[in-house]
């Protein structure tokens, strides 16, 4: 049996279990989430336990990433579940702040990843990574870890977390893990639980409209804009996806490159009824190893 859990709430008790770590010359991981934890966060906390002394989890479901109008009252909170999952995977701490405690009255700092922040996910909601580097980078000054963990399914996310701690001297490594999939391909998100019967049918055909992007790159197409209109012909076909993009881009600018290149990522985000569903593959030669090492 490993340590019990320790479930904090306040930052002093974060920093009074980060100063007896640091004397101890102990490291730290941190895998910050949203909480109602599946598969792809326990993938995350297991990459972390071996990496770390001390393995940190934030459960936050976090206001200022939702606009109006979004999931945020609705997105689950099973608290309970989750520390018991959390407990599983042997994490160490959990730190479950309250929304006052992450932005007191009178906050009014945020931060901005300018370029990379604009397109895709950042044109269909547009204060969405402001609140999410914003809460990160809170996150990783509250815990001081030495590495933060996170999916490869939020591609854009990871990629305005890289650029944020380059850009701001964050000293914290950032590891980005593969995206756990259910057997017919749907990536694993805490929103497919809001799927119907039917909509959960259709679902998987995000991934294999991005996997149909990459098998006509494999079979030596290389008409970009023609390889991105059959990608949206194919997700639209028998379902009743309302695509907001799907597209192949360059995975370090996010642009849309006219001809093949060896660092590309196919990225998509649709919405079946209420749902919205985002999903990304990487092109090869491009992979996670040399994503995490740029
Ligand atoms: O990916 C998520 O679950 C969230 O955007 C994150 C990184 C925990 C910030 O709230």
């Amino acid at each position: 049996m490993g340590s019990p859990l320790t479930v904090a709430s306040s930052i002093s008790e974060i920093r009074s279990i980060w100063r007896d770590c640091r004397a101890n010359g102990k490291t730290i991981g941190i895998v910050p989430t949203m909480g109602a934890l599946h598969e792809g966060h326990l993938s995350l906390m297991r990459a972390a336990r071996p990496e770390c002394d001390l393995l940190v989890t934030t459960l936050f479901v976090n206001p200022t990433q939702f606009a109006p109008g979004e999931d945020f009252e609705k997105y689950p909170r099973p608290l309970e579940r989750d520390l018991d999952l959390c407990r599983a995977e042997a994490v160490d701490v959990v730190f479950t702040p309250t929304p006052d405690v992450m932005y007191p009255a009178g906050h009014q700092t945020h931060v901005t990843v300018e370029q990379l922040s604009r397109p895709w996910e950042g044109a269909h909601r547009p204060s969405h990574f402001r609140g999410v580097t914003t809460v990160v980078l809170k996150l990783l000054n509250i815990v001081q870890p030495d590495i933060a963990f996170f999916g490869q399914k939020d591609f854009q996310q990871q990629l305005l977390i890289r650029q944020m701690c380059r850009d701001l001297n964050v000293p914290t490594r950032i590891q980005t893990c593969a995206t756990v999939r259910e057997p017919d391909g749907l990536a694993l998100s805490s929103r497919n639980a809001y799927l119907s019967s039917e909509e959960r049918k259709q679902a998987a055909k995000l991934a294999s409209a991005l996997q149909l992007g990459l098998n006509q790159l494999a079979d030596g197409k290389t008409h970009l804009p023609g390889i991105r209109e059959q990608m949206k012909q194919h997700l639209e076909a028998e379902t009743e996806f309302q695509t907001d993009y799907i597209t192949i881009v360059d995975a370090q600018t996010l642009e849309e490159p006219d001809s093949p290149t060896d660092q590309m990522v196919a990225i998509g985000a649709a919405s079946l009824g209420t749902t919205r569903l985002i999903d990304n593959l990487l092109v090869p030669p491009l992979t996670l190893e040399t994503l995490n090492s740029i």
